[in-house]
């Protein structure tokens, strides 16, 4: 896969109205006077966040939606199209897919997933308690909606996740960077509101902030979906069995942070480089089976020696391996990516024997699917 990147256009749009919210002159000038309301926000979400369960809204007016589109919206985008990619494609449906976006915010998941949908009809309901980023989420699809996403039809509604009703069934719910903002009996009351919503083939995709210090609440809800909802997993993991790692499972994924967000990024300054983030994606439906081949998801970070790369990883039978891939098994492309692998991936393997006198797991690839 190459590089993931936050498409230009949307980059130019936030830019755009940032610059009119700050009486920007030139970019620099214009990011330079957003960074204190960046700042703010990101503090929020991390060391300034208040000690109650739940935030108060923080996206009060369009400056603060201008914000936080400038800074979080990319790296929104790049952790969807991460997570977009390793899931199998979305079933056909005889009408529009259909989308529902809980705690929407400015819209940057459900654009994420209309890229990756390319154009593909879909009806995107997105919810949230914020009336100033439903207006800019309306404003930006507007905008973009010809040259983008053509064959899109949007729907807003305001209201909060405590009280809000949707008309389902729904092929696809997202829930980005929500549940932490919510207190632990209204995450679990959500879940169960919204695999109701589910259609029969739908998917529920979760992703969260790699909070250590809130718990491992996503295991947790894993769980919970897994026994008291009777959903199934898609992803991370590939088994069904009780989580066998010893930390929060989460992603550590790359990509290419965008100018301008290394330019605001200066002074603050966070770790953009690294996207770290947990995720869950449940279906009614259970996942297809994977004929024939052992699925690894890698836990850990791999490490590279001269013809071989080891690295943890979870795998189909519920057990974690420590494996050995040896460069001389991968053919020329399998060789490439060998070299950039990253956390969360998923390989396809062939075979997986225990290496006598070892803790290693010798790891054969799979043959590389037809397209
Ligand atoms: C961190 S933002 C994520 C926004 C969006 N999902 C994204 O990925 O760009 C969390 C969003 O959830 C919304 N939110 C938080 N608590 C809410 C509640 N109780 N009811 C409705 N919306 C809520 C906030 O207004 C905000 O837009």
């Amino acid at each position: 896969m190459p590089p993931v990147a936050y498409p230009h256009e949307l980059e130019s749009y936030w830019l755009n109205l940032a610059q009119t919210e700050t009486r920007g002159v030139a970019l620099r000038d214009t990011l330079q006077r957003l960074r204190p309301d960046i700042k703010r926000l990101a503090d929020r979400f991390t060391t300034a966040r208040p000690a109650t369960d739940t935030l108060p809204d923080y996206l009060r007016d369009t400056r603060d939606c201008a914000a936080y589109a400038v800074f979080f919206a990319p790296q929104t985008h790049a952790r969807l199209t991460h997570i977009l990619a390793e899931l199998p494609p979305f079933p056909p449906t005889p009408q529009p897919l259909r989308v529902l976006d809980l705690g929407c915010g400015t819209g940057a998941a459900s654009f994420a997933l209309l890229d990756h949908l390319g154009p593909r009809p879909v009806l995107l309901h997105a919810h949230d308690r914020s009336r100033a980023a439903l207006r800019c989420l309306h404003e930006c699809f507007s905008t973009l909606r010809a040259s983008r996403w053509p064959a899109t039809m949007l729907r807003t509604q305001a209201a909060t996740l405590e009280e809000t009703a949707a008309d389902g069934p729904f092929d696809v719910i997202l829930l980005h960077y929500v549940l932490n903002e919510l207190t632990p009996a209204l995450r679990r009351s959500l879940l169960a509101r919204a695999r109701e919503w589910l259609a029969p083939l739908g998917r529920l995709i979760i992703c969260e902030p790699l909070l250590r210090e809130a718990g491992d609440y996503m295991r947790e809800l894993r769980t919970f979906a897994l026994t008291d909802l009777g959903l199934h997993l898609l992803a991370p993991c590939p088994h069904e069995q009780t989580c066998p790692l010893a930390e929060p499972c989460h992603d550590v994924r790359t990509w290419k942070v965008p100018q301008s967000l290394q330019i605001v990024n200066n002074l603050l300054p966070r770790d953009l480089r690294h996207l770290a983030y947990a995720l869950l994606v449940l279906s009614p439906a259970p996942s297809p089976a994977p004929d024939g081949v052992i699925l690894a998801r890698l836990v850990g970070s791999p490490t590279f020696a001269k013809g071989q790369t080891l690295c943890p990883a979870c795998c189909s039978n519920g057990a974690i391996h420590r494996l050995q891939l040896l460069t001389r098994d991968f053919d020329t492309a399998g060789r490439k990516n060998l070299r950039h692998l990253e956390r969360g991936q998923i390989l396809r393997l062939a075979s997986l024997s225990l290496l006598p006198d070892s803790s290693l797991s010798r790891a054969r690839p799979a043959p590389a699917e037809e397209e």
